[in-house]
């Protein structure tokens, strides 16, 4: 979970590799280093903590060089310090290395290049890869082979950028089930974890597959496959355009992106479904293979397995297939059914997350058929699924999901509805009325988020709480479980959710004075029972804030946010919005860094 930037080009490296990093940081912020081609050789800086300690090195200055590496560390292998930050030498200095990824056989190379008389400064897992490219050089005398024999001995995930004394005009990338992109400019060329860290430089981009190997020159590109043949690679124009990676005058990330849901709505919406018709020219799933499925498994981590959840009951009720959904880390190791009947979807923002990868992969082994609901385009998961869909929430850069998660369920719904026309087995009149109440969503988005005001004072009547909790009934608890998710990952407060209806079987326990209690009731059939649960704890002197958009009298209620009515397996769509609010104002509050969480990175490309 750590973020790498290069280029190569007539430009000082240094300032466009410390802006790339400033960008990638959300992907990790214990330390940080650069290394740039100087004259008489490489040269590294690096430093703890954050990327503004280490640009305020005195001797960062000194940096000419147009060809340069960066990192930006999450610590996995050694603390976070100095000596344990990117970039590595070998112990010859000839190559510098930046890693993002884990070797899982560091111990035993370690242990090998010691015998053959190399020595470690690091606790790192990385210091053994430019040493290997070392040992592999001395006999090669090649910079790509050598590369290549010291990739063939690595176990495990990895984007390299490698840099070497003898090759002062050229850098080798390569990668392994970690980010990686490249982009191309005019007589320069970027390299990055993601694409909207460079996004300002070009828009034109180069995507490595697993063990494909780039290198680069100020003019050109080089692409050989696992064999070192020589293999061409299309360009792929990337439409994101340059302020939505930017603030635009907000001050965080995370309420940008609250505030782009209904534009972000809009645009999944419009790349799938118009004039009433849904089409995925992205794939064609037949009738006939459709009605072979007997289970769907939609798999996925943190926010986007809530995503799954809040669309599971649109599977199952439109589709009549039964449907599950799945923590990626679980499913992965506990030998799932699966078999040429099984549809497995996997959901995921950043299409990098090992977990999600690993399970999609295990399914692929099995017989199934995949699709990935990715939103970075070009990532690993995209290429690695059968069929892949995209939602268009646009880059996200806070760590905490929002745009991406509303785009994801929007998208499902989508999905769920188109399988249900190629199988009719629900009246078509049904399906026709969903998509029309999609087609309102992103205006009933605005008009949610209109309540900003009330959420605003709330959060300041409750940011000391030590303990916050959840509850909603069918659909709504999965809300709720994505609320309690954004709060405590951005606010640090304990907070649990659970289905209304298991409160009396253990967590009512907690439940005494003045603690906060909040509830989602959005499905007409179940308001009075949700009420109810609410009641008993109002009872035990809970202070209670509803997001609901049905009729209910709320004067019971400490607090009340009237949200649009809409098809309840839409409602999460438009429910969460007030909550991501919530849970970024009470940050707020507490003067927390909201779009950089403590001990969070927004894609975990690692176990
Ligand atoms: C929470 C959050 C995480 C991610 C999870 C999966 O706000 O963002 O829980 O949802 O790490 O990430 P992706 O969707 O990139 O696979």
């Amino acid at each position: 979970m750590c973020g790498i930037v290069g280029y190569i080009g007539t430009k000082k490296a240094k300032p466009i590799l410390i802006n790339g990093l400033l960008r990638l940081e959300y992907r990790g912020y214990d330390s940080a280093g650069i290394a740039t081609m100087e004259k008489d050789g490489i040269k590294i800086v690096k430093e703890k903590g954050r990327i503004a300690n280490l640009d305020a090195k005195e001797e960062i200055n000194s940096l000419e060089g147009t060809i340069g590496i960066g990192h930006t560390r999450w610590a996995t292998h050694g603390k976070p310090s100095a000596v344990n930050s990117h970039p590595h030498y070998d112990n010859s200095k000839t190559f510098a290395v930046v890693h993002n990824g884990i070797i899982e056989n560091y111990h035993e190379l370690r242990k090998f290049l010691e015998d053959n008389g190399y020595h470690f400064l690091s606790d790192t897992d990385t210091e053994v890869i430019p040493n290997l490219i070392h040992y592999y050089y001395k006999k090669e005398h090649d910079f790509l082979k050598s590369v290549k024999l010291a990739c063939d001995d690595l176990k495990g995930s990895f984007a390299l950028e490698i840099l070497c004394n003898d090759y002062p005009d050229n850098m080798i990338v390569v990668r392994q089930d970690s980010p990686l992109v490249i982009g191309k400019g005019l007589n320069e060329i970027y390299i990055s974890s993601d694409i909207p860290a460079i996004l300002s430089f070009t828009k034109d981009f180069y995507f490595l597959n697993d063990r494909e190997y780039a290198v680069l020159s100020r003019k050109n590109i080089e692409f050989y496959d696992n064999n070192l043949n020589s293999i061409d690679k299309m360009v792929k124009s990337i439409e994101w355009n340059t302020a939505s990676a930017e603030k635009d005058g907000y001050e965080d990330f995370m309420l940008k992106e609250i505030y782009e849901q209904p534009n972000s709505i809009r645009e999944t919406i419009g790349s799938k479904l118009s004039e009433n018709k849904i089409s995925f020219t992205d794939f064609e799933i037949s009738k006939d293979y459709l009605e072979t499925i007997n289970r769907i498994y939609i798999v996925a981590c943190g926010t986007a397995k809530n995503a799954g959840l809040a669309t599971k009951a649109t599977f199952e009720n439109f589709c009549k297939i039964p449907t599950e959904v799945d923590i990626a880390s679980e499913f992965r190791y506990r030998d799932p059914l699966i078999n040429e009947h099984t549809l497995c979807i996997y959901i995921s923002q950043s299409g990098e997350t090992a977990d999600t990868i690993a399970a999609l992969k295990l399914a692929k082994q099995k017989g199934a058929k995949t699709i990935a609901v990715a939103n970075v385009i070009g990532s690993s998961i995209t290429r690695e699924s059968d069929y892949c869909v995209y939602t268009h929430a646009g880059p996200e850069i806070a760590v905490a999901s929002t745009k991406a998660y509303t785009s994801q369920v929007v998208l499902l719904n989508i999905l769920a509805l188109y399988f249900a026309e190629v199988l009719e087995r629900v009246p078509a009149l049904e399906i026709d009325n969903i998509k029309k109440e999609i087609m309102d969503l992103p205006k009933k988005a605005e008009i949610t988020l209109g309540n900003v005001a009330e959420i605003k004072n709330f959060a300041n009547t409750v940011y000391k709480e030590t303990d916050i909790f959840f509850l909603g009934r069918g659909i709504d608890s999965y809300v709720a479980e994505e609320a309690s998710l954004k709060l405590k990952e951005i606010s640090y407060i304990h907070s649990e959710s659970y289905p209304a209806g298991e409160l009396k079987h253990g967590p009512i326990a907690l439940i005494e004075n003045d603690v906060t209690v909040i509830g989602i009731i959005t499905n007409p059939k179940l308001v009075e029972k949700t009420v109810s649960n609410i009641q008993e704890v109002i009872t035990r002197g809970a202070k209670t804030l509803v997001i609901t958009n049905q009729k209910i009298n709320d004067e019971q209620f400490y607090k009340t946010i009237h949200i649009p009515e809409v098809n309840p397996c839409l409602s999460p769509i438009l429910s969460i919005i007030p909550l991501q609010l919530l849970a970024y104002y009470i940050s707020k509050e507490k003067g927390l860094d909201v779009d950089k969480p403590r001990n969070l990175a927004k894609s975990v490309t690692v176990e």
